[in-house]
């Protein structure tokens, strides 16, 4: 078998069996969806009621699967809780799940749909994939009967995960992913994968692995093994994230860790701007190819984009880099100004104020120094910005360590104002210059621009750690910031902590 197995990402010269199958660039498409939700209240509904919700949801999904494939998209990412949304308690959620096998079984549901039971979604899945030969991620529920010879077998009976579902062109059932980094929310009706299970698959277009929503965040596992072990080109994403400015926006938050981590990452989010959910997009180690925001209407939006099958090997690949090496040369330092304390999302910052329309500076937050040079089109009196760092446990909505240096435009021109949430600035900077000494490799590039955009090719990350901007950026600014995890730092997971 082995022998006739073709490599997946090797270069593309003179083998002529390679060339026949193996693909340099692929179409993704990635579907924003306004779920329609099962109602404003948990209520208990029959399996056949929970089917007939779903499908109203399928049906858009069917829709939009077949216009992504009738433009060449060779696959399509869906997103999470697409399919039922989250108006939920554990026992209400029950009627919405299907028993999802190994995938090891070799099963096409479309053709064979009986063959474990009540399995409508499967189906149609399946269905979709085949009908219109392209892959299809989807987030759905599986359902795992379990009894007391398992001592953490749920009381009623069974386990209940938020899982993802990969469906090939044939509808063959290839991937399943029981989502392990679970949010708060969802902790009571969901359960915790027993452990990280690192979900991945070979396609002619490149290797790709599936992880879910705070799986990107919260944890090091699975994700980071995903690309690092396991060597993914594409990271498939199904979401339903809330943005969070500063610095934790949809788009802005997962093309930053897409060129931190040097992969391909297919985010679908789901559409609700009254919660705020938007944003998705087709993001690459060079930043986005295309992505969506938009908190004015209720509508979905399919993405198409053509990338790199196999980033590693594209000539535009960016270099590794050392995130503290420029920072931590002495030369480099600043002299300290005048600091105050100021919170982003929970979390007290250092910060100074950018008083002057040019300057340096340095600030220091434990171990964690960050390094500012910037210069501004011009300072505008109504608005001021703070450069800030944060070196540090996060605590609220999961436990993580962070080590964050920042530029953000205050709300107001109170101080007290500088990390809370701001949707739009006139300031514009000509040049700026940003880096930290950063105990982490894990460090991700972010600017964001007014009306939550994103600064696409007009900055660059060098190999000693600088992000810089020399030619201005187009939009005022919101944000600038190195956003690090520094996983060693991170308390165990709250599944091996409760055992
Ligand atoms: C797929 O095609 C079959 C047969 O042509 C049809 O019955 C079915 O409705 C289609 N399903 C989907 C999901 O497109
Ligand atoms: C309990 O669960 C195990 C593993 O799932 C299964 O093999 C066994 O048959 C079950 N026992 C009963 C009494 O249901
Ligand atoms: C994908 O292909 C690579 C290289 O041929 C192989 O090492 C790896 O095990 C394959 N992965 C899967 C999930 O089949
Ligand atoms: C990065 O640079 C720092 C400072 O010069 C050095 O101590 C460190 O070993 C470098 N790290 C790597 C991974 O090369
Ligand atoms: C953050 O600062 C505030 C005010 O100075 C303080 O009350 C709070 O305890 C600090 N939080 C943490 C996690 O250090
Ligand atoms: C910032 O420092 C650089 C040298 O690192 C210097 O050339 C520049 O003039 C300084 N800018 C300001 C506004 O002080
Ligand atoms: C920003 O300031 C405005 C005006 O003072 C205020 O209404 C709003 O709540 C502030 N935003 C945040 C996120 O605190
Ligand atoms: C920004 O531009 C000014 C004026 O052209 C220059 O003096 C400064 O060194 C530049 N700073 C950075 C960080 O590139
Ligand atoms: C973190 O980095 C700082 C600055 O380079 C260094 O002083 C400190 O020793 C490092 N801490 C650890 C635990 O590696």
């Amino acid at each position: 078998m082995d022998r006739f197995q073709l490599p997946i990402c090797t270069v593309f010269f003179i083998g002529v069996a390679l060339t026949a199958s193996a693909l340099e660039k692929y179409t993704a498409a990635v579907y924003e969806h306004a779920v329609i939700l099962t109602g404003a209240t948990p209520k208990l509904v029959t399996r056949e009621e929970a089917v007939q919700q779903m499908n109203k949801n399928l049906d858009i999904f069917e829709e939009v699967t077949k216009t992504a494939a009738a433009l060449g998209s060779h696959i399509i990412v869906l997103p999470e809780d697409g399919i039922y949304g989250w108006v939920f308690k554990r026992e209400t959620l029950y009627p919405y799940l299907e028993d999802i096998p190994d995938p090891q079984v070799n099963w096409i549901p479309c053709i064979d749909p009986q063959r474990f039971g009540s399995t409508e979604v499967q189906e149609r899945l399946s269905c979709m994939a085949r009908n219109y030969s392209i892959y299809v991620v989807a987030n759905m529920g599986d359902k795992k009967s379990c009894n007391s010879t398992d001592p953490k077998c749920p009381k009623d009976g069974h386990y209940q995960y938020n899982t993802d579902v990969v469906y090939d062109p044939k509808g063959k059932f290839l991937a399943r992913y029981h989502k392990y980094n679970l949010f708060e929310w969802e902790t009571p009706y969901f359960d915790f994968a027993k452990e990280p299970q690192f979900v991945n698959f070979n396609t002619s277009f490149g290797r790709f692995g599936v992880i879910t929503c705070a799986d990107i965040l919260n944890f090091r596992e699975p994700a980071i093994s995903l690309v690092e072990v396991f060597k993914v080109d594409t990271i498939l994403f199904p979401t339903a994230w809330t943005n969070g400015l500063p610095l934790l926006s949809a788009v802005q938050f997962h093309s930053a860790w897409a060129m931190g981590m040097r992969v391909n990452l297919l985010s679908a989010n789901i559409h609700r701007p009254s919660l705020d959910l938007t944003g998705s997009g087709i993001f690459t180690p060079n930043g986005a190819k295309i992505y969506h925001f938009d908190m004015k209407t209720q509508k979905g939006r399919l993405l198409i984009a053509e990338i790199d099958a196999c980033p590693r090997h594209s000539s535009t690949y960016p270099p590794p880099i050392n995130w503290s090496l420029y920072a931590s040369d002495p030369k480099h330092f600043f002299p300290q100004a005048e600091v105050f304390t100021g919170t982003i999302y929970f979390d007290n910052f250092t910060f100074t104020e950018l008083s002057k329309e040019a300057g340096n500076h340095t600030v220091c937050q434990k171990g964690l120094c960050c390094h500012l040079s910037y210069k501004m089109a011009e300072k505008c009196n109504d608005e001021v910005y703070a450069f800030g760092v944060f070196d540090g446990l996060h605590v609220v909505e999961g436990e993580y360590y962070l080590q964050i240096c920042t530029l953000v435009k205050c709300n107001t021109t109170d101080l007290k104002s500088c990390g809370q949430g701001v949707d739009t600035a006139r300031t514009k900077f000509d040049n700026l210059s940003l880096s930290g000494t950063f105990n982490t490799s894990y460090v991700f590039p972010e600017i964001l621009l007014t009306g939550t955009q994103l600064a696409t090719g007009e900055f660059e990350v060098l190999k000693d750690g600088r992000l810089i901007s020399n030619h201005g950026l187009s939009k005022p600014v919101l944000s600038v910031a190195l956003f690090g995890r520094w996983f060693e730092k991170d308390p165990p997971h709250p599944q091996d902590a409760s055992s």
